[in-house]
């Protein structure tokens, strides 16, 4: 596994817009995110190589928004490590659920988060229609729906 050091991102500090824009191709969606929660980086050495972004939705409940690895350094247990670190601070909110969505063709993602506890709770249909202007493709299936995980803290 490697290791990683991770700290929250100041406000007025640069935003790892690559590393957002890898996990959601919309600017104005992440823009809007950001404005609502706060971002975590991980470094390696002294760079930059993965990101999160965890926002407060409703009492008691948070939702992992955002996260991303730099390709570089995807499958080396980071993104793991993110998670797992998203689900510590979201215990320190005092917040008993965290939840997360993802596209129904994001094969690799729903395996990570299920590995991460996640389970299942719901789909929400065509919200990559509704929400996003270009056609997105992964693992040769159309992202159409997203579905939605959560953990119970
Ligand atoms: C998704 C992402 C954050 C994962 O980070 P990562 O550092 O590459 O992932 P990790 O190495 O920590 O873990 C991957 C885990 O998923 C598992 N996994 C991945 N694909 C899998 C598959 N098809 N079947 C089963 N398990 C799979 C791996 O085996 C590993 O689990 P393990 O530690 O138990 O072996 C990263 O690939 C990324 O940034 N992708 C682009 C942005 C993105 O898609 N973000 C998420 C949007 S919802």
């Amino acid at each position: 596994m490697k290791d990683i050091t991770v700290r929250k991102l100041n406000k007025d500090e640069k935003i790892p817009y690559d590393l957002l824009l890898l996990a959601d191709p919309s600017i104005h969606i992440i823009e809007d995110y950001l404005k609502r929660g706060c971002c975590y980086v991980a470094y390696i050495d002294e760079n930059i190589a993965a990101a999160y972004v965890i926002i407060k939705t409703r009492p008691l409940t948070m939702e992992l928004v955002n996260i991303a690895v730099n390709e570089k350094f995807q499958g080396m247990g980071i993104g793991k490590q993110l998670i797992l670190h998203a689900i510590e601070v979201a215990k320190e909110e005092k917040v008993k659920v965290v939840e997360v969505g993802t596209g129904n063709s994001s094969i690799s993602q729903l395996a990570l988060y299920q590995k991460c506890g996640f389970r299942i709770v719901g789909i929400d249909r065509d919200f990559f229609i509704k929400h996003y202007k270009e056609k997105i493709i992964e693992n040769g299936i159309q992202c159409v729906d997203m579905i939605r995980l959560s953990i119970d803290l």
